[in-house]
Order: C-alpha cells, then structure tokens, then sequence
C-alpha cells in the first residue's frame, strides 16, 4: 500500500506501543464508585497540573465543554463566545439541546474576541425580559481560527470583565497544551483566569480518547452527576486513563515538534505561487492556506492521489493539521508533493 501522510486532525494519532504497555498495566476499578486508581491518579494529575482544586474524567472534548455550561448556567441563560467557537459550530446544538440556554457570538478577529467587544453584549441585570448572560467562553489555541494563541494579557482583562458583571469564564481548552508548549506559560498560568476547563488527552497528546475538564470542589461535585444523567459514567475505564497519564507525562514536551512540522510546511507553502498563506498565523499546529489555481474540492482530490489527506478550511481553502503521527521525514516529502501539485 502507498504511503498516506494524514494531515485531516490530530485526532488520528494512535497510541504508541509504550502508551499501550501503560494501558495494559493500569490498575483498575468500577469508576462509577470512584474506585478506578488509574482513573483517580489522572484526576488529581490535571488537576493539581491545572491550579485546580479538582477534576473529572470525561469520554470526550465535547461532553466536558457542554458539562461546564450545564452545571454554570440554568435554562434561559446565554454563553458569550466567539463565532467559530468549537461550542457553537461542531458541537450539534448541544448548548441548546442538552442546557436549553443560547450563545451569543462576538465577531472574534481569527478567534480572538477582546473585553471591549464583549461589555456592549452583556446584557443589563435589569433586564428580565432578555437572556441572562452568564458564562464567557474562550477557546484556546483556537481550532477553527487555525491554532491560534489567544494573548495571555487578553485573556486576564476578559477575566477582569466577567468579575466586574458577576460572569463565570470557560476554558475550551482542548489544545491548551498546544498554547503552552509554544509560549512557556504554564496551562495553570493560562487556567487561572477560568472558573472551569475542559482539556483533551486525544488530541495532539495522542491518547485514543479522552478530556479532563476542571474547577472547585461544588463544580466538580455537580458535573459528576450531570456525567451520570447524561450517560457518561464509565467503569473500569483506567485502562484508557492511563493512555491519558502516559500522553500527558510523555508527549506534552514533544507538542513543539508539531508546531515546526507546521512552520516548516507553511514556508514552503508560502513560496509557490498559487497559494496564499499568511506566516503570522501559523503560530502552532494548525494553519489555512488559499489556493488560486483550482477550487478546495480540485485540490483535495489531487492532494489524496498524491497520499496527502487534508481537510477543507472554508472556501478555496484548506487546512493542515501536524501531529505525532507526521514525521520530519513526511513533512519533507510533503513539500515536494504540494510543489508538484500546486505550482
Ligand atoms: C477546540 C475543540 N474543542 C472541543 C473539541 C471536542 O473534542 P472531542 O472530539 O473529543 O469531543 C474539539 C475537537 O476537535 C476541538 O477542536
């Protein structure tokens, strides 16, 4: 078979043999009665990982963001996020369906929304017959926008904000790793701004699957019960939590190779004629490019019978996502491809 150098997510990492050696060695237990150890370890790893005072285990990125806006709004109440936000556009209307409460969206520059385009939104506490505004949602780096670094000085002052109006913050910080490994600041440094987060070990970290999300004692104690009722109780799920606990341990130093692979690849990109890329945001790993000889479905096609595989990033655009499983080795026979393709 061809090889296939799979740039679609690094959500297509597979674990290692050493991450599985650690899962066939996990201690297990039934998690439900908060009896798995594995499962325990890892909790009070992010945890204490996060500045937090506790955490909980949950079967996916997406369960623990929805999670955290259930237990922090009621019914009627509205979210601020961006308008890519992750919350808002892949995550099947479940704000709407699962907390029954709306989303009002800030027209964010590539992710980034700022306090002044935020308070005009907010509505007046007076004001009963409105939404309540209750939480604001960051995501950070931010998917959609192309693995964007939201400003740590941003992030403090949108805090600064929501404690002026009473509001609760929420981390979307499935990449917050990916933030992290780039800038030197540390995911506590970035958490303590949020009451809660919500972290993924199946992404760049290439555990097969799994989110942590946390926040205080209460929090904590509330969202286990909302895991329950929506089904999310697992049993003896250490098996996989020690994938967790091997990606964090293992793989969180290696999340910079990742950003060069993207660096590397997005120059050379940068230097063909017919594509259009902006350096700048290419800050981990992820990024866009355009492209002006043929529309995004032409080029993805001629990418895969080339052994490429990419995703659409929007119209004539497509994106690139770098992980674990690319290597330096494929990152240069990509180049070559894509000069074959699109020159
Ligand atoms: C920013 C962000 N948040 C949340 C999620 C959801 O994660 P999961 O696929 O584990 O539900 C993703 C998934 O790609 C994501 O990119």
């Amino acid at each position: 078979m061809n090889e296939v150098i799979d740039f679609r997510s690094d959500t297509l990492t597979k674990p290692s043999i050493e991450m599985r050696k650690a899962m066939y060695d996990a201690e297990v237990g039934d998690d439900v009665y908060k009896e798995d150890p594995t499962v325990n370890e890892l909790e009070r790893y992010v945890a204490q990982l996060l500045g937090k005072e506790a955490a909980l285990y949950m079967p996916s990125g997406m369960m623990g963001n929805q999670i955290c806006l259930n237990v922090l709004t009621q019914p009627g109440d509205e979210v601020i996020c961006d308008r890519d936000a992750h919350i808002f556009i892949y995550e099947s209307g479940a704000p709407a369906m699962l907390s029954g409460i709306s989303l009002y969206l800030v027209d964010g520059k590539k992710g980034i929304f700022t306090p002044d385009q935020v308070e005009p939104l907010i509505r007046p506490e007076s004001a009963y017959y409105m939404p309540r505004t209750r939480v604001i949602e960051v995501e950070n780096t931010h998917n959609r926008a192309g693995g964007i670094i939201n400003p740590i000085e941003n992030i403090k002052a949108i805090r600064e904000l929501a404690d002026k109006h009473g509001l609760f913050t929420h981390l979307d910080g499935a990449r917050l790793w990916n933030a992290s490994a780039e800038t030197g600041i540390s995911v506590a440094d970035y958490s303590k701004y949020f009451d809660t987060v919500s972290v993924c070990l199946s992404k760049g970290l290439g555990a097969p699957i799994g989110s942590v999300i946390v926040g205080d004692h209460g929090f904590i104690k509330e969202a286990f019960r909302v895991r329950k009722a929506w089904g999310g109780g697992m049993r003896q799920v250490g098996v996989i939590a020690a994938a967790g606990l091997y990606a964090i341990k293992n793989n969180f130093a290696k999340l910079k190779d990742d950003h060069e692979k993207a660096k590397i690849l997005a120059k050379h990109l940068s230097e063909i004629d017919n594509i259009e890329i902006d350096l700048d945001l290419v800050q981990t790993n992820i990024f866009m490019f355009g492209i002006k000889n043929m529309t995004a479905d032409e080029a993805l096609n001629k990418c895969k019978e080339h052994g490429i595989l990419l995703n659409p990033g929007g119209v004539n655009t497509l994106r690139v996502v770098t992980h674990m499983d690319i290597s330096f080795e494929q990152v240069e026979k990509s180049k070559e491809i894509f000069e074959k393709i699109f020159s």
